[in-house]
């Protein structure tokens, strides 16, 4: 289906998990699409897989998104599709969570996804969709995410305002939430086998989700399809939140 021919997407955080999914279903249908990420050789890596444009920028930096926005509109021009996907998972009770670790969350999952959205808001097309990578970790509870939750709470408050200023200009933006997805997100939070059975215990449908399952829905939103579709989240999660 070659529904986004035409549309230019840029996606942070595109070489890896959800981002690398989502980049090659916009390609497959028919989107030019961009992607981000601080490791030269993981975005070289994916950029080659993918047939892609790789830039390298590191979301949490202020410089760094407005020379990223700088240079998408100097290569491409505006763009209609602008998917918010970087993210980090740190874990750590309330009572221990250090300011570091606090401020690399916060950085990367609220402040850099704002200030990303805010510098592209200038060079997104007329009808653009604009997606916000959230988490069901902003609903349910689970105990030592309650920054990465906040983060991504904060993220969905941002979404809703952002989809009423846009609307002028025909813009839609909504969040889409996934329950656990299998990608190195896990390898990074050092899941091991009894957090994994842990965490699919809290499934109805007792699996983690896929990054292509994600990235479909991410497809559909992006598209004219979902052309009323504006200040919504979408949970994705296999029941983790009824
Ligand atoms: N997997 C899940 O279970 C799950 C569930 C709910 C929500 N999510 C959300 O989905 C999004 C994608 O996660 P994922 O599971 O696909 O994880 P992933 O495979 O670890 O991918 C994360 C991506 O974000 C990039 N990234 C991280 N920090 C960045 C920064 N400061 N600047 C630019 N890029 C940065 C990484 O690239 P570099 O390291 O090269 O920068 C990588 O491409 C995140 O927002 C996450 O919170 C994931």
């Amino acid at each position: 289906m070659k529904n986004l021919k035409g549309k230019t997407a840029l996606i942070t955080g595109g070489n890896s998990g959800i981002g690398y999914a989502a980049a090659k279903q916009l390609k497959e249908n028919g989107a030019q699409v961009i992607i981000t990420g601080r490791r030269k050789e993981a975005v070289e890596k994916a950029t080659t897989e993918l047939d892609v444009t790789g830039f390298i920028a590191d979301q949490s930096s202020l410089a760094d998104i407005e020379a990223l926005a700088t240079a998408v509109a100097g290569h491409f021009g505006n763009i209609d599709i602008l998917l918010v996907n970087e993210g980090v998972t740190k874990f750590s009770l309330i009572e221990h969570m250090p300011e570091a670790v606090f401020d690399e969350v916060m950085n990367i999952n609220f402040k850099g996804a704002y200030f990303t959205l805010s510098k592209f808001i200038p060079i997104l097309n007329e009808n653009a969709s604009v997606i916000l990578l959230s988490s069901t970790g902003a609903h349910i509870s689970p105990a030592q995410a309650a920054v990465y939750g906040a983060s991504k709470a904060a993220l969905n408050a941002v979404m809703k305002i952002a989809a009423l200023e846009l609307s002028g200009r025909k813009i839609r933006v909504n969040a889409v939430s996934p329950g656990p997805v299998a990608t190195e997100i896990m390898g990074k939070i050092g899941l091991s086998q009894s957090l994994e059975e842990h965490m699919i215990s809290t499934i109805p449908l007792s699996r983690f989700g896929k990054a292509e399952e994600v990235a479909k829905l991410i497809a559909f939103l992006s598209s004219d399809e979902a052309s009323f579709i504006t200040g919504s989240e979408y949970l994705i999660d296999g029941g983790q939140c009824i």
